[in-house]
């Protein structure tokens, strides 16, 4: 029963962002539990496997997005499972915001969401797929605000328009859930706490964090692997709607 729950042969995942900390291990979970992985990113291809196939691509470009969805459809007949993970954010205070800021963080965190969503739809329909997951990266930020006195010098504050995004990504999940509920599409949200990344956070930030975390640390990618791989199996075929939070106790509190 366990191997039929966790067994993804034959599945088709495509996931946005894939170069990246969280898209990256991600992606190799589900090439290691049998699936075909198309990998959506900016950047040069990072993962090996002859089950993986690479598509260097701005997802913010709708014609170019809309024509690779197709041509995955097209060879594969189907999209089992749709993992919307790329997003960006900007790391300072409100004074300095631009206008272009503002757009380029929408444009990929909720603006390209929605039309990989139209795009996949569209090509569910053609192919007359019967059954799908879309699971979205949300963030606790999309329902709590960061704790402004932990972001200390050079640290990377959380910009308002991050959380914004983030929160939409909470909502679209919940209205493509009850859009698509019928299609026996299922759509839900994973929010997690800050992943731990020492490239990227100071010791002080590392430490100040964990000291508010209830289990007191950051979290690890690993930590959301049975989330994400209980939203892709079918035997989560009742569960829709939903955002499943993963944050050491963080918003509990
Ligand atoms: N890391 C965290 O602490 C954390 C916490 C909560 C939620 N999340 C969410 O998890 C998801 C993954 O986060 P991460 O930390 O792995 O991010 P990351 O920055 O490491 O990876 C994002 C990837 O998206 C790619 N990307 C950016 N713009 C793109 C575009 N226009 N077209 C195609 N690809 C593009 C980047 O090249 C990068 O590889 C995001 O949705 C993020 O908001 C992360």
């Amino acid at each position: 029963m366990l191997d039929k729950i966790f067994n993804f042969k034959n599945k088709i995942v495509l996931i946005t962002g894939c170069n990246g900390q969280i898209g990256k291990k991600v992606s190799e979970l589900f090439l290691n539990l049998g699936a075909k992985v198309y990998g959506l990113d900016l950047y040069n291809n990072k993962i090996q496997d002859k089950n993986f196939f690479y598509i260097k691509i701005d997802i913010t470009k709708n014609k170019i997005l809309k024509k690779k969805i197709d041509e995955i459809f097209k060879k594969e007949k189907k999209i089992d499972i749709l993992i919307n993970n790329a997003a960006t954010s900007i790391f300072s205070g409100i004074e300095k915001r631009k206008d272009d800021e503002l757009s380029k963080v929408y444009d990929l965190n909720v603006k390209s969401v929605i039309n990989i969503i139209k795009y996949f739809y569209i090509n569910y329909k053609k192919y007359n797929m019967k059954k799908a997951s879309i699971i979205n990266f949300a963030s606790i930020y999309g329902f709590l605000s960061p704790d402004f006195r932990i972001y200390k010098n050079g640290n990377r504050f959380s910009a308002e328009i991050y959380g914004a995004s983030k929160a939409s990504i909470i909502q679209i999940t919940k209205y493509f859930a009850v859009l698509f509920a019928k299609k026996n599409i299922r759509v839900n949200s994973i929010s997690p706490g800050g992943i731990l990344n020492k490239k990227l956070q100071s010791k002080q930030f590392i430490k100040n964090y964990s000291a508010r975390v209830p289990m007191n640390r950051m979290a690890n990618v690993e930590d959301l692997f049975t989330a994400i791989l209980y939203l892709a199996s079918d035997f989560s075929r009742y569960g829709t709607g939903q955002n499943i939070i993963i944050d050491g106790g963080l918003s509990v509190k």
